[in-house]
């Protein structure tokens, strides 16, 4: 280190000392040395970490100093550096584990939860394939892991990356944690393997792991896990390998991402592939033929459940075929070809204490039981949902009553039954006003929920948008989760969502405060430096818009990709309020229409009806929240969003099916089209581009001819599918 005379200076004892005075309180000429003694450190910092890889300091120091780098250079815009750490991008990822996209989504499961479930799966799936009844279908029956899900990247053999799921576009990058779980190989065996390969699986705790753990932890006053799946979390997600090496954790394949070179055109074949290549895969691996005999092999891992050595909640089945899984496809959130079959849900009886009422983000009132402490499927649960005040009146309960719940996975405990409802007990009313504002709580037609009327005025709705604010999917601000937010909007450190970004200006009264540290603050205020600037998609979600979910939200940033764009928007919209009014619109379809003839791009975002319209006119005509978004523009950036489209040729095309087509459903037919880019209408105009005709064609047919627009046949548009959109039809 003392080769360098700068780097000698930046961590002299004398230069130190500056270090320790706060931001605006510097000179002029101590600002301009700090910021030289911090360019420099951050440098050699930056050296160590990505070169030698050895980092010299902690994720918190290192953040700490880019902060302190930032401040001094928001204090003195001048005086910023040519060089300053704050105008490199791609130095040190400043949150707890590095974040890596992954290559191919990885998405979740549809669950079932009967037989009938099941058997609608595969009729859905024979319909969109066009299978005849008597056509085979084969699907691979497995267990589900209630693990963590992980993609390991092999690269010519050798791992080089590892991912978790995170929120399925972005994982966190756990290679070194992985590396030391005895079921993951370095290197993959045999020579057969493709040049990369991705092997997705669950990463999860065996019950003896888990239980020995907690022993362990119990006796180091360490914190107790809630169950394995929480446990092997936690134990992966560790900046220290060296933890994860103590916790034993386990892997099953289960499936692929990115791969170079199919080694099998079965689901099953893949799978044998990847247990050649020295991966576990599970043993209960069975190929099924038909419907009876998933079910049976259902039933078959349902009675060894209670004998295994980890936790499973459910199977999954899989089409076989790897090429009709590519037909069926993806939706939003699953494949198509897949469905998760759950076990049902593990029941128990305690004794309703109280019921508590809380208060959302909108003003839902829900209802929470509270619960005598109880075990159910091996977690104790001290509350249960009782979703609204229908709910209560079915089950017809009050504390005090004996209950009958049950817990399934994840999901939050039920209450089922009310086991003592002939003892005579006061009946239970559902509160007329908000528990916290005391304002009066209203219930809206055709809706279960009671909702608190006062709006920004109710302390918990204003508590509960904040906390939406900086969750994961919205402005994902690591280390602000509900006990801060509480206790600094109690104390008025943070009202609304741009106190957030002010937050560093009282830095002092911070570090003050109970529970917190320099160490602390400085990893805060790092977390919310590096959500400055936040895309228009997860801006639009934070805003915490009636029905602006993550989709829509993304929708909407696909369409407008800026902040601009989007606003003038909604200026129009607003403008155009009282003919939108819905009661004037008879139909969502006519209502639709309406809005998209005068407002630009609107046609092209799906789903956008009636009540996404009056949801964004309501939010926006509110002044409050109008001055929430405007302070909020203030303090931040929204970054446009330009998602990445495959460019296509049919791209913008307008196709019309017509006749019955043989070898595809119209659902498939139209989704191959909407995948290339395409838009598909309903009848033909000028604007066709052209038609896909299938056996016996009316109207539509005579109809393109005498427009002259261009038909092909159903074996065409296939080959134009297969080609990915290519072979010009239009000029044939
Ligand atoms: S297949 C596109 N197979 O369950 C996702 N998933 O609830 C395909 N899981 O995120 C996943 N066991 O992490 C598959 N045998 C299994 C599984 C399994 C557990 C997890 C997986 C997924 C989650 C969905």
């Amino acid at each position: 280190m003392s080769e360098d005379p700068d780097l000698f200076s930046a961590i002299s004892s004398q230069n130190q000392t500056l270090s320790t005075i706060s931001p605006e309180r510097l000179t002029s000429d101590q600002a301009t040395f700090e910021l030289e003694r911090l360019a420099t450190l951050i440098r050699h910092y930056d050296r160590l970490y990505h070169d030698q890889d050895s980092p010299a300091i902690s994720d918190g120091e290192y953040d700490a100093l880019v902060l302190r780098n930032r401040l001094i250079e928001q204090n003195f815009p001048n005086l910023t550096r040519p060089d300053s750490p704050s105008k490199r991008i791609g130095t040190r990822a400043t949150s707890r584990l590095p974040k890596i996209a992954h290559s191919i989504a990885m998405l979740s499961l549809d669950n079932g939860f009967s037989d009938k479930d099941v058997g609608d799966f595969l009729d859905r799936i024979r319909r969109f394939l066009r299978l005849g009844a008597q056509e085979p279908v084969a699907l691979t029956v497995e267990p589900k892991i209630d693990g963590l899900s992980c993609s390991l990247r092999y690269e010519k053999g050798r791992l080089t990356q590892a991912v978790t799921r995170g929120d399925g576009i972005i994982g966190e990058d756990v290679t070194p944690n992985v590396r030391v779980i005895n079921d993951i190989p370095e290197t993959l065996a045999g020579s057969t393997w493709p040049e990369v390969v991705e092997i997705r699986g669950e990463v999860y705790m065996t019950k003896a792991a888990f239980s020995d753990l907690n022993q362990r932890q119990s006796e180091e006053n360490g914190k107790l896990f809630a169950n394995p799946r929480n446990a092997a979390a936690g134990s992966l997600r560790q900046l220290d390998p060296n933890i994860t090496a103590r916790r034993s954790l386990r892997f099953l394949a289960h499936g692929w991402g990115e791969i170079s070179d199919f080694p099998a055109d079965t689901q099953y074949g893949m799978m044998q592939a990847i247990k050649s290549y020295g991966l576990p895969v599970s043993d209960l691996l069975l190929c099924c033929h038909s419907l009876d005999e998933m079910l049976q092999h259902y039933h078959k891992i349902e009675a060894h459940r209670a004998d295994m050595d980890f936790d499973i909640d459910g199977v999954v089945y899989k089409i076989d075929r790897l090429d009709w899984q590519s037909r069926l496809g993806f939706s939003a959130r699953a494949p198509r070809f897949a469905l998760a079959h759950k076990f049902p849900a593990e029941k128990a009886q305690t004794t309703l204490l109280d019921i508590d009422i809380q208060v959302g983000r909108t003003g839902v009132l829900t209802p929470v039981a509270k619960l005598e402490a109880v075990t159910v499927g091996g977690v104790v649960v001290t509350s249960a949902t009782l979703h609204n005040a229908d709910e209560i009146k079915r089950l017809a309960v009050r504390p005090g009553d004996r209950v009958l719940i049950q817990r399934a996975g994840d999901v939050i405990p039920q209450i089922v039954e009310n086991l003592t409802p002939e003892v005579n007990r006061e009946d239970w009313h559902f509160p007329s006003t908000c528990p916290v504002c005391h304002s009066l709580a209203k219930r809206e037609e055709g809706e279960s929920a009671w909702r608190c009327t006062g709006g920004l005025i109710c302390p918990a709705q204003r508590v509960e948008r904040l906390r939406h604010f900086v969750s994961r999917t919205a402005f994902d601000i690591e280390g602000l989760g509900l006990t801060h937010i509480e206790s600094f909007f109690a104390d008025k450190l943070i009202v609304t969502p741009a106190d957030i970004f002010r937050l560093h200006k009282r830095r002092d009264t911070l570090i003050n405060r109970e529970g917190w540290a320099e160490v602390s603050v400085n990893n805060l205020l790092a977390a919310i430096e590096n959500r400055r600037v936040i895309s228009l998609d997860r801006f639009l979600y934070a805003l915490g818009i009636r029905h602006i979910g993550v989709v829509t939200a993304r929708d909407f940033a696909r369409q407008y990709h800026e902040w601009d764009a989007f606003s003038k928007m909604i200026g129009q919209l607003k403008s155009m309020r009282n003919i939108l009014l819905p009661s004037l619109i008879e139909t969502e379809e006519k209502y639709r229409k309406r809005v998209a003839k005068e407002l630009t791009g609107f046609v092209n975002i799906p789903n956008i009806g009636n009540k996404i319209i009056q949801s964004l006119i309501a939010f926006f005509s509110e002044s409050h929240n109008q001055s929430v978004v405007d302070d909020l523009l203030l303090e931040i950036e929204v970054k446009s969003v330009h998602f990445q489209q495959q460019s296509s040729p049919l791209a913008g095309e307008v196709i019309v099916f017509t006749g019955s087509l043989e070898t595809l459903s119209r659902e498939e037919a139209k989704r191959q089209a909407e995948t290339l880019g395409a838009k598909v209408a309903a009848s033909v105009s000028r604007k066709t581009s052209f038609v896909v005709c299938g056996k016996a064609a009316g109207s539509k047919l005579s109809k393109a001819e005498a427009l002259s627009i261009p038909v092909i046949d159903e074996m065409k548009w296939q080959k134009i599918v297969k080609n990915n959109g290519h072979i010009s039809v239009k000029t044939e």
